[in-house]
């Protein structure tokens, strides 16, 4: 299966984690290995050989070049690449996603979710690349013209996590991309094969459409890269998915330079459902949100918020649910399985530490709550009730698939305790009341990027604006208008007059 997936892709196994441009991989092979392991049977998946100083410098340096190049490409050019690499990516879809579950761990419906979320930001770039639109504003001076342009940035500096290994980069590089960028990218140690694949694809597409490089890769042994890409002010733009302890670190470091900064941080994304909710929709909706890629996603449902007069009806039904996914967890390759592994073995630890915490803490393990005994990273979907929303493990986010389920009385409460922990991704309510509905979207009510209606918290279209606030990072990335952080914005006035008025009035005769 392994090496069937990996030949398709045109990889051995034995690869290279430096892209260099102009077609060339790195030689370097004393800069450390990255293996990375099948998270559903603890194989070693291939190996990757780390990226050294100096083919660091070289890509930087490269980029600057590729910057020059780029940047006066008009953008529908640009899009007219952006494309070849969306249809290459659609050619290579389904071995891309089969790599993405050996790799990551999750199912494969979701690895080929993964990547036709790929295809849709490619798409969307395409379109984007006609319409990266200024304002054009009234001068208050007679015989002005004003009006504001996007420029390119210049190098963008991409840092993904392993949950969504190839889909965020695409997010950032396609849009990026369009805008006259060139792109820099630094995957997560744990799954660098999904990452080399994406690049040699689109590459390729690029290479073959007579297109310059605008995508540059490097795999880093240890930290020591990765904190000079961060701290590189030749790259304006760091945009970061991780953990909030690390993106914090990310944001700090790249402020001191005056740099941007794009942060996807971590989420604790609630569901509230109150006793009008339509449970046909609402059950489902908690368990895919909870147990989705293995409750690793930045949005998935870590609480539960349910109306006490339905309480003990929603509980039994997402236990009965639960024990129908625990039928199905396994390989991940296998589409007939909903769950896969955890990626690591840290994870599966810190999935058995937050059950003994919420234990400690008076919680109850109504299903779930161990590790099975098997090759494989592999764990049972738990929910655990008799917890407050202030209790220390429920304001953690634990990235595993452990569901807080807590009753309510009165919905002012529920959007309190939604919104009462550091986190601001997503949120969600189930409710057939049009009032509560508009409640929970108002001004006064959830305080997260994302607030649905009738739909869970995860698998967030493309074309919005993705992110959130608080501890989340602020960063908005993929659809709406989030391609204008990747640009920087210029305000212009023109004099068609022969006079020289001074704004605000101001007189100053000679
Ligand atoms: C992430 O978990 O880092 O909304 C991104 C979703 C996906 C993206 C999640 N489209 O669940």
């Amino acid at each position: 299966m392994t090496h069937a997936v990996l030949s398709a892709l045109g990889l051995s196994g034995q690869e290279s984690g430096t892209y260099l441009g102009h077609g060339e991989w790195s030689q370097t092979r004393d800069a450390g290995v990255i293996e990375p392991v099948n998270p559903g049977n603890g194989e070693v998946l291939g190996k990757v050989y780390a990226s050294s100083q100096s083919d660091y410098d070289t890509i930087v340096e490269r980029a600057q070049a590729a910057f020059k190049v780029w940047r006066s490409t008009p953008a529908p050019r640009r899009g007219e690449a952006i494309r070849l690499c969306a249809d290459a990516l659609r050619t290579h879809k389904d071995a891309l996603g089969s790599l993405v579950a050996l790799e990551m761990g999750k199912s494969k419906p979701e690895g080929d979710g993964e990547v036709q979320e790929m295809i849709d930001i490619g798409e969307f770039a395409v379109g984007l690349s006609r319409q990266l639109y200024g304002l054009t504003m009234h001068s208050e001076r007679p015989g002005h013209r004003m009006y504001e342009q996007y420029h390119p940035l210049g190098i963008v500096g991409i840092i993904s996590a392993f949950n969504f290994p190839v889909a965020v980069w695409a997010w950032n590089a396609f849009v990026a991309g369009v805008c006259g960028d060139i792109c820099i990218w630094k995957p997560s140690p744990k799954t660098p094969l999904s990452a080399i694949a994406s690049m040699k694809i689109c590459n390729e597409a690029l290479r073959k459409g007579g297109f310059p490089d605008i995508f540059f890769l490097f795999n880093d042994g240890g930290t020591d890269l990765a904190q000079a890409f961060v701290d590189d002010k030749r790259i304006p733009l760091i945009s970061f998915t991780g953990s909030t302890k690390v993106g914090r670190h990310v944001g700090e470091r790249v402020a001191r330079r005056m740099g941007r900064s794009l942060l996807e941080l971590g989420g604790n994304n609630a569901m509230i459902v109150d006793a009008t909710a339509d449970l046909k929709l609402a059950i489902p909706a908690i368990v895919f949100g909870a147990v989705g890629t293995a409750g690793q996603r930045c949005t998935s449902t870590r609480r539960a918020f349910i109306h006490e007069s339905i309480f003990d009806d929603v509980l039994a039904k997402l236990v009965a649910g639960y024990k129908q996914v625990e039928k199905k967890i396994g390989d991940p390759t296998d589409p007939a399985n909903l769950m896969g592994p955890l990626n690591s073995k840290d994870g599966v630890q810190a999935y058995l530490d937050a059950v003994k915490k919420a234990q400690a803490a008076g919680g109850k393990v109504e299903t779930g709550g161990a590790a099975l005994d098997r090759p494989g990273n592999f764990v049972l979907p738990t929910i655990i009730t008799g917890l407050k929303n202030s209790d220390e493990i429920v304001q953690h986010e634990t990235f595993a698939p452990i569901l807080y389920v807590m009753p309510y009385s009165d919905l002012d409460e529920a959007i309190a305790m939604q919104n009462d922990v550091p986190q601001g991704l997503s949120s969600a309510i189930f409710t057939q009341n049009l009032k509560a509905a508009e409640q929970f979207l108002a001004a006064w009510g959830s305080d997260c990027g994302i607030a649905n209606v009738n739909i869970g918290t995860s698998g967030a279209e493309i074309g919005g604006a993705f992110g959130g606030e608080k501890e989340t990072g602020g960063g908005r990335e993929s659809g709406s208008d989030a391609w204008k952080v990747y640009m920087r914005r210029q305000t212009n006035t023109i004099n068609y007059s022969d006079a020289l008025p001074l704004a605000q009035g101001i007189k100053f005769d000679l």
